[in-house]
């Protein structure tokens, strides 16, 4: 039986296979049910114990010698069936594939961060729930001041069933109203010069309607140094505008009140849609409302365990929607939210 495993052996190696036909003999040959190497098996049942050892690993090695030969060419070829077909047309255009595109709100946040960057602002961002120490007190906001009223919002319970004295303790936690919140962060773990912008999402209390939503986004932007003067605030105001709306874009400063700053301002830019001639979106007076700011006030920057002797320095805070629906003349700030592709998808070349 081992001569005759042999001389199969030898047959199985010469044997030539040109198609897939003579493949499926090859395999019905050898390997079916039916095949050489079953029958052998049979024999092999027959076998006196003493040489089943020698003859089954040779019986062995010839199925796995038919194994392999019939597995090589038939990847072979299956290959050669890929390469040749015929009904793979290189040419013919591609899928279409529909690209997405970035937000609005995106665009203008990375717009804005990119101007700023390019006069040495780094970028931060913090937490949206925060506590009423960064969000109003630390900000000059102590709980009694009216100006809270301005920025009602939405106040998170601390734990799940605050007692009154620990919620007294707490002071509670509210979805921050403004980005101011991060200027105090940055300020008491770090030490100025301090030049950093801090984009980032907003919570007020607000009826929603075309120009007011209960969430949205501003940018707020801090400098503090020795000698940080007003002439500083205005001229990196006016080179934001003028990068962000036209190079002929001029600014005007208007005395408004914030707690956080003294003195404060609210900064409007020469309408870039009618040049100054007045149209619906200035209201026909020329000017367009874009930011809060003024100089950090003295009181922030002790709270903030900074010297304010020594130190001084600007802040301001803007929307990034109002600056999207100027730059892009949209009329409803809802469109924003609404995930509407029809509007998204207006952005594309942006
Ligand atoms: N935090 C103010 C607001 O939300 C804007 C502001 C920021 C004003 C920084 C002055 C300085 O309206």
């Amino acid at each position: 039986m081992k001569e005759k495993i042999h001389k199969l052996l030898a047959d199985v190696e010469e044997i030539k296979v040109e198609s897939k036909e003579q493949l499926e003999e090859f395999r019905l040959k050898w390997l079916a049910k039916k095949g050489v190497v079953t029958a052998l098996f049979d024999d092999f049942k027959a076998l006196a114990n003493e040489e089943r050892k020698e003859v089954g690993k040779h019986l062995n090695d010839l199925k796995n010698k038919a194994q392999d030969k019939f597995n090589n060419l038939k990847e072979k070829f299956e290959g050669q069936e890929q390469v040749s077909s015929s009904d793979v047309d290189l040419t013919k255009p591609a899928e279409p594939i529909a690209f997405g595109s970035r937000h609005p709100i995106s665009i203008v946040r990375n717009q804005i961060v990119d101007i700023f960057s390019r006069i040495g602002f780094t970028v931060k961002e913090d937490r949206e729930i925060e506590d009423d120490w960064h969000n109003f007190s630390a900000l000059n906001l102590p709980a009694d001041h009216p100006a809270r009223d301005m920025q009602d919002t939405f106040f998170v319970k601390a734990s799940p069933q605050p007692s009154p004295k620990e919620r007294e303790e707490e002071g509670g936690f509210v979805l921050r109203t403004h980005t101011s919140s991060v200027q105090i962060r940055v300020m008491e773990n770090s030490k100025p010069p301090i030049r950093s912008i801090f984009p980032g999402r907003v919570y007020r209390k607000e009826n929603i309607s075309a120009r007011a939503h209960c969430f949205f986004h501003q940018a707020e932007g801090l400098y503090i140094d020795e000698n940080v003067s007003f002439a500083d605030l205005k001229q990196a105001l006016l080179y934001f505008s003028q990068e962000m709306f036209g190079e002929k874009t001029k600014i005007r400063m208007r005395p408004s009140y914030f707690p956080f700053t003294e003195p404060s301002m609210e900064v409007d830019i020469s309408c870039f849609i009618c040049g100054s001639k007045g149209c619906n979106i200035c209201k026909h007076s020329g000017w367009v409302e874009i930011l809060g700011c003024g100089m950090v006030n003295p009181k922030v920057l002790e709270n903030c365990k900074i010297d304010s002797k020594k130190y001084t320095g600007f802040a301001f805070g803007m929307g990034i929607e109002r600056i999207a629906m100027l730059k892009y003349q949209i009329n409803d700030i809802r469109l924003f939210y609404e995930n509407d592709v029809r509007f998204l998808s207006q952005f594309k070349s942006a």
